[in-house]
């Protein structure tokens, strides 16, 4: 068990202290995202992007996620690690089962699924085996095409409605944890209130329970020079990757990102 648990996060979230996540794929950034205090390493299937170049995330193996997951693994110093179940997990909830197993047998902690409220039954089947969830709500990447680009979700009351709605069923159903992405931050300032599990972050506000950011992204580092606005370069001001994690989880924590900048209006 990592020294970060589900039950850790729980806490923070009751006494208001931020959670800090960032993105890991690798053993080496692994170790330092921890040594700065980050609680909790996401193995996301931006790598796809990232590490592998690809234009989406679509293109991911569940057999490259357990690949990271055990790479982050080796690193990881006491954070919970979280691994996304790739585009093609959801094939079958067969496919979503098998493949939720592997990336825990490879090291993860937790998995995390894009989508609504859909999601329901395989999360409280999930749970039943022992694998705790994390919910992703919003603008939910692996569904770019039928969003027609990375736009931002739950704009206007009929979408706002929808997602809260769905917040709530997959809380019901047993989510460990909730990752709303490119939300107004007013809806998941609304959205973090209404659930008890945890909620983190990224381009959803400051009022959230925790935040996120690509590690390539805060660092200043971007393969298509398309910087999203709710990234902030945290290598400004800093001589070492080791300062600007440290810098990130000091904003995090003091609550001075993200900023109202970073965030969306509804
Ligand atoms: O894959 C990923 O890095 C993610 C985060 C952006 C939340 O899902
Ligand atoms: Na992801």
């Amino acid at each position: 068990m990592p020294d970060v648990t589900v039950t850790t996060l729980q806490e923070m979230k009751q006494k208001g202290d931020k959670i800090t996540m960032l993105t890991a794929y690798d053993a080496t950034f692994a170790r330092a995202a921890c040594q700065a205090g980050v609680e909790v390493l996401l193995v996301g299937d931006s790598l796809g992007m990232v590490v592998q170049g690809n234009d989406s995330t679509l293109p991911v193996t569940v057999q490259e996620m357990a690949y990271h997951t055990a790479c982050v693994k080796r690193g990881n110093q006491g954070a919970l690690l979280v691994t996304d179940l790739p585009f093609e997990s959801g094939a079958s909830a067969q496919q979503l089962h098998a493949d939720a197993v592997a990336v825990m047998k490879a090291g993860a902690h937790m998995v995390k699924l894009e989508g609504g409220a859909w999601l329901a039954e395989p999360i409280a089947r999930l749970a039943q085996i022992g694998v705790p969830v994390c919910a992703h709500l919003g603008l939910t990447p692996q569904a770019v095409n039928l969003f027609g680009g990375y736009k931002v979700q739950g704009r206007g009351d009929a979408q706002a409605r929808q997602l809260r709605a769905d917040a709530i069923a997959l809380e019901q159903a047993g989510a460990a944890m909730l990752l709303l992405e490119c939300v107004p931050s007013e809806l998941a300032a609304e959205i973090s209130q209404a659930v008890k599990i945890p909620v983190i972050g990224i381009g959803a506000g400051a009022a959230t329970d925790g935040q996120v950011l690509v590690v390539h992204d805060m660092l200043g580092l971007s393969l298509t020079g398309r910087v999203p606005k709710f990234v902030k370069n945290f290598m400004e001001g800093q001589g070492s990757v080791q300062g600007a994690f440290e810098a990130y989880v000091k904003a995090v924590k003091d609550g001075s990102f993200p900023a109202a900048e970073h965030g969306f209006s509804a």
